[in-house]
């Protein structure tokens, strides 16, 4: 026991909140070493009863080649400390792609619950792995190391395997401590891999630390340190701790279904992201609006209030493309109701919107009222006729309590259901013309524990082991673990909730409206990003969160759900104008960008602040919509590939090690470096500048870094982007609606490398109809510039495409000025100025032909 080092010992009694002594840890023939520490053991500190090398685990039997890869037996000859251990296993270790090698443990005897999202169903064997397996008999163990240079990807001999009906459990060493990803939890970008246990089970709590929040996702990116990455994802949706320890090494701890490992090789950060999509799906391509400002508040209180502050907004042309609506629209919070009264106005204010070219979203919650007179609420009368909701274990209606009350809820697991969602939507929609959904208390959130009658006592309820979950027990403010849905237990289900209530809300959307759904949901779960985006939650309006919200941001744009970000100005408590400014800022780079502000606090929208607050929110808005055709492509190609829109710096730079940490900054695809203020009274910003030359958005001005900290200026009006050398970036001239904007001249920066190249790209289409690119009905062009010539390809071509200009192209960073600039053969007007900027302008171009600027 002694010999074991503490960072490699591995938690024989993880159950939390136990102190555990000597007795009780050889009950379980574990070693015992108390460990003085502040922290309590098995709560994030160095486990004092843990698995001595010896301790009993599976036997490899048999393993045979398969076309796939392997089938083995594994054999357990004696019982763990948890009940009903499986003792025979098959594991199937199946070589997928070069880059992807998945493994499953299930129970040959016995089918056990498993996650039900498609996941690509693999013939054919890799030819040409870039990994290579090798197994231990005794104990059982897996080894897989990347071939090119030996890096142990996945080691699964450093820990017991546990294989009980409700306690399953894998550890495996790590490559390195750089470790991403496994959301959802508030925490810095990069993990901490110090006795640090992320639990997942869908909850709804106001995001703090070290607890779990809204989404699920059993996926992680890992840095090894040489600059190639790998990737792992536990298909398992049941409750579950995910342990990182120093060692360092991680451990899966689930309470059901089965061990269902796929490990991603890349070899780049980026790969092992289109990896893991390509198992899950890839995000969808947003409705060009979702890409516009958003403003909501809980609390306008009346339709009139609302679509005052939208009038504000426009008075002030203040770009904004969507007005949300809290809670507050509903009747008493019923669900598909308007308060008659309050509201009365409200589908007024929705035409009205439309014929401004801008649109509406309104909040659902799934919690539907069970206490309505008779004969007066029919998605509750209907919802009974069809079956459509949760029962408790007896089969009779789970009744809980949300806004409006006792409530009942809908089980998304149920196809009847979706069709109930959508009847409801489209008898709603025939009154309030809503343009998207926004999905809330979606985990599901109860305001009781369980249920009004609580829950039954059994297995469900109290497995032999719980997860740390917020709360203590699976119940804990959501619904019965034991409850039934149409097809499985919560307990499996449980965190696939806000996923399945997405998927029937994209599509019930897609039907209504014959366009791209546009849904925001707070509970996620992996493969989220195929049906909707995601907000970060109830977070305060504190500097501190101004923080957190980038590395949520950047979490959950690698979990495949780039359509993401923060209540801007902050939810609860009261904003300050310089935070709300600074926040708008950052916000304005958020790939989704919406100011929400909690009931009964202060107006927070930017009309309410200084004509200098106000100047300052709208330039950085109007920044923003100019960014359009970047941002837009930028989606494409998240849709297309799989993809980040918001990128961690290391995705761009691996081999720089000090990129690793950075979660002050990021980057906008490969290039638009955002280097935000996140601190009060301060007209100054710190941001590291990657090795290379750097320019100015603004100004073209150049910064060459040798891969350093940079002092930058920052008065309250601006914040810090730079372009990166090599990269050609389309924007457009704004307006105060995507819609007007996005049939605006196109203005192309080109960015100089030291020798004068540069490339980027343009994805264009009609912004709303569904699959344009599956169906052929986009335009795609592909900018390069090189010895002193740029070109405009046409690469696919589309009618879209012919309504726009290319007005203006600026070259940062050219060297020497030149004394003549021809475009398409023909002399064009173009400035040169001291800061080695090029301005080519009146050109009225088609971007629908191909086109060549040259200079001499
Ligand atoms: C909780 C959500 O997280 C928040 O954004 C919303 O304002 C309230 N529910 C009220 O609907």
């Amino acid at each position: 026991c002694t010999l074991i080092p503490e960072g490699w010992r591995f938690d024989c009694y993880p159950e939390r909140g136990v102190v555990v002594n000597e007795e009780m840890c050889h009950k379980r023939n574990c070693c015992f070493i108390q460990v003085a520490e502040e922290k309590s053991p098995g709560q994030n500190g160095v486990p004092w009863c843990f698995y001595p090398p010896d301790f009993p685990s599976y036997e490899l039997v048999t393993n045979n080649e398969t076309e796939m890869g392997y089938r083995g037996k594994l054999v357990r000859r004696q019982k763990t400390y948890y009940p009903n251990d499986i003792e025979t296993l098959q594991l199937d270790v199946l070589y997928e792609s070069d880059s992807r090698l998945r493994i499953r443990v299930t129970d040959p005897a016995k089918d056990r619950y498993e996650v039900p999202i498609d996941v690509p169903v693999v013939k054919k064997k890799a030819s040409n792995p870039l990994y290579t397996v090798e197994f231990t008999e005794q104990p059982f163990g897996l080894i897989v190391k990347r071939k090119q240079n030996g890096a142990v990807l996945l080691n699964t001999t450093v820990a017991p395997l546990f294989y009980a009906d409700q306690f399953l459990q894998m550890s495996t060493s790590l490559a390195s401590e750089f470790v991403y990803g496994l959301g959802e939890h508030r925490s810095n970008f990069l993990h901490d891999v110090q006795w640090n246990t992320l639990t997942m089970w869908t909850r709804d709590a106001a995001p703090v630390e070290l607890t779990n929040l809204y989404g699920v996702h059993p996926f992680y990116l890992l840095m090894e340190s040489d600059g190639l990455a790998h990737g792992s994802f536990l298909l398992n949706s049941n409750a579950m701790d995910v342990v990182l320890q120093p060692a360092p090494a991680l451990t899966w701890r689930t309470i059901g279904g089965i061990l269902d490992l796929y490990v991603f090789v890349g070899p780049d950060p980026s790969s092992v992201v289109g990896e893991y999509l390509e198992v899950v799906g890839k995000p969808a391509m947003p409705i060009y609006w979702a890409l516009g400002y958003h403003l909501c508040r809980w609390g306008y209180d009346s339709s009139n209030n609302t679509w005052d502050v939208v009038k504000k907004m426009r008075n002030n042309q203040i770009p904004q493309d969507v007005q949300w609506n809290d809670i507050d629209y509903m009747d008493r919070a019923l669900d598909f109701t308007h308060d008659p009264v309050n509201f009365a106005t409200l589908p007024d204010l929705v035409k009205d919107l439309h014929i401004h070219d801008q649109h509406y979203v309104m909040i659902l919650d799934p919690g539907i009222s069970s206490t309505q007179p008779a004969g007066s609420y029919l998605p509750f009368q209907e919802g009974i006729k069809q079956g459509v909701f949760i029962t408790n274990s007896s089969g009779d209606l789970l009744i809980g309590k949300v806004w409006p009350g006792l409530t009942a809820f809908p089980d998304f697991s149920n196809p009847d259901t979706h069709e109930w969602w959508y009847q409801n939507l489209k008898t709603f929609h025939d009154q309030v013309p809503f343009d998207g959904l926004w999905i809330d208390m979606n985990e599901p959130s109860n305001f009781l524990d369980g249920s009004v009658d609580g829950c039954p006592s059994n297995d469900l309820e109290n497995p032999p082991y719980t997860p740390a979950v917020l709360g203590g027990s699976l119940r804990a403010k959501t619904v019965c673990a034991s409850a039934r849905q149409k097809l499985n237990s919560h307990y499996n289900l449980h965190n696939l909730y806000g996923l399945m209530e997405a998927k029937a809300s994209a599509s019930a959307l897609k039907k209504l409206l014959k366009k791209r759904p546009f849904v925001i949901s707070r509970s996620t779960f992996s493969s989220h990003g195929v049906y909707s985006g995601h907000w970060l939650g109830d977070n305060r309006s504190q500097w501190k969160d101004l923080y957190m919200s980038i590395p949520g941001m950047l979490t959950f744009n690698i979990l495949g759900i780039p359509l993401v970000g923060a209540d801007i100005c902050g939810f609860s408590a009261t904003t300050t104008e310089e935070l709300c400014v600074r926040w708008t800022q950052l916000g304005a780079f958020y790939p989704f960008t919406r100011n929400h502000n909690t009931k009964d606090s202060q107006a927070q929208d930017p009309t309410v602040f200084s004509p200098a607050a106000r100047k300052a929110m709208t330039e950085v808005l109007l920044l923003r919509y100019s960014l359009f055709p970047f941002l837009y492509t930028l989606f494409h190609h998240a849709h297309l590939s799989g993809h980040t829109v918001a990128r961690p710096l290391f995705f761009e730079f691996p081999r720089d090690l000090k990129t690793y940490k950075i979660d002050k900054q990021f980057l906008w695809g490969k290039s638009l470096l955002v280097t935000p203020v996140l601190a009060p009274g301060v007209d100054y910003v710190v941001g590291y500048l990657p090795q290379g030359i750097w320019y100015d958005f603004y100004t073209g001005d150049s910064l060459v870094s040798k891969g350093e900290e940079i002092k930058l200026h920052a008065p309250l009006d601006k914040i810090n982007l730079h372009l990166r050398e090599g990269s050609i970036t389309p924007t457009q001239r704004p307006n105060t609606t995507l819609w007007v904007s996005s049939s605006q001249p196109l203005h192309l920066i080109a960015c100089l490398t030291e020798d004068g190249l540069a490339e980027g790209d343009l994805f264009w289409d009609d912004g709303e109809t569904i699959d344009t690119y599956e169906t052929d009905q986009y335009a795609y062009f592909i900018f390069r510039l090189k010895q002193n010539t740029m070109t405009s390809e046409v690469v696919h071509s589309h009618m879209e495409a012919t309504y726009i200009t290319v007005e203006t192209v600026s070259f940062y960073g050219l060297k020497k000025g030149p004394t003549s600039v021809t475009v398409n053969s023909q002399e064009a007007s173009f400035i040169y100025t001291t800061n080695q900027v090029l301005k080519v302008y009146d050109l009225g171009l088609n971007l629908s032909q191909n086109f060549t600027i040259s200079w001499v």
